[in-house]
């Protein structure tokens, strides 16, 4: 080997900004709000979570998590994204496009087994419920969000050893406004066929797994429906909120993993529901449709009135 071929790409360029100056106006006031909503919203569901000890049941500290890592998954693109706005040329140096792509892949394996573990959650509450307390203990709760972490983990460094080595020889320009498995392996210079196979059937695989747990809830629905004549639709508007969520998760990631090397990208604009749309959803729609929670952000929220009033 002498060296011309070897690795030579130190950095990439993400050209999946137009060069409108419009386009760039519309897409820093799109992120920008919606970044501060995802922030706004999730830590105060988390705060509401921690606070308020009538929302100590499992359902609410895992919600708790996986707005944590909402936040988190948007935070590996976007703020990164924003200030590319800024500079008109996006670079990105390998390295920081490694950490990104390593980071996307452990929050969401870990946000995607959170959402299994939610769906397990409803289930035994719904259709176990004498028995739902002893079966979700909170050391059952805990032990998901252990498990999520380590999954997260494993998901990523199991497709990192290979992509970690892989030498990029010459074209950097990557058609998205952020570094992922996919896009970056389009640019080495060897043939990727099996590499794009482990890729496919690890990313393939957790999103098949979220896909089950949608079908767990169309399974407690059935059995709500079997079991009482009268009460399957205030069981369906507690579970939408849980179904719209898993949707919004997984379409997209089917898109982007299943079938993630079509000949146009479309994934360019699913970006936007993955790092924008399915972060705030969950503030949006817990917060909307669950009593429960409404009530307590109303009680924080006098509270932070209150106390900053009497200073
Ligand atoms: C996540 O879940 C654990 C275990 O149930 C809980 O103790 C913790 O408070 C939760 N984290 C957040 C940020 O709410």
């Amino acid at each position: 080997m002498d060296g011309v071929n070897d690795s030579v790409v130190s950095d990439f360029v993400l050209i999946g900004l137009s060069n409108s100056w419009k386009m760039h106006l519309f897409i820093f006031w799109f992120f920008f709000v919606f970044y501060m909503g995802i922030i706004l919203g999730n830590l105060f569901i988390v705060v509401t979570v921690i606070i308020d000890s009538h929302l100590h049941f499992s359902m609410y500290f895992l919600l708790a998590n996986i707005s944590t890592l909402d936040v988190g998954l948007s935070s590996t693109t976007v703020p990164k994204m924003i200030s590319d706005l800024f500079t008109n040329c996006s670079i990105i140096s390998f390295p920081t496009c490694m950490t990104q792509i390593f980071f996307i892949h452990v929050v969401g394996g870990a946000e995607m087994v959170l959402l299994i573990a939610m769906a397990f959650d409803r289930y035994t509450a719904i259709c176990k419920c004498f028995h739902y307390l002893t079966i979700m203990s909170s050391k059952m709760c805990a032990s998901f969000v252990v498990v999520a972490w380590i999954v997260g983990i494993i998901h990523a460094v199991s497709q990192f050893v290979f992509v970690i080595n892989l030498p990029f020889c010459g074209p950097n320009k990557i058609d998205s406004f952020y570094c992922d498995f996919p896009q970056v392996m389009k640019l080495t210079c060897v043939d990727t066929y099996k590499l794009k196979f482990v890729i496919i059937a690890n990313s393939g695989f957790i999103s098949m797994a979220t896909f089950f747990s949608f079908v767990s809830y169309i399974f407690i629905l059935v059995t709500v429906w079997k079991r009482s004549s009268g009460d399957l639709s205030k069981v369906f508007v507690t579970l939408s909120a849980h179904i719209t969520v898993v949707i919004l998760f997984f379409m997209p990631c089917m898109f982007l993993y299943v079938w993630p090397f079509p000949a146009t990208s479309p994934d360019k604009y699913l970006f936007i529901v993955v790092f924008a749309i399915t972060p705030v959803s969950n503030p949006a729609i817990y917060t909307l449709r669950n009593k429960d929670m409404r009530i307590a952000m109303r009680k924080l929220g006098k509270r932070v009135v209150g106390s900053s009033g009497i200073l």
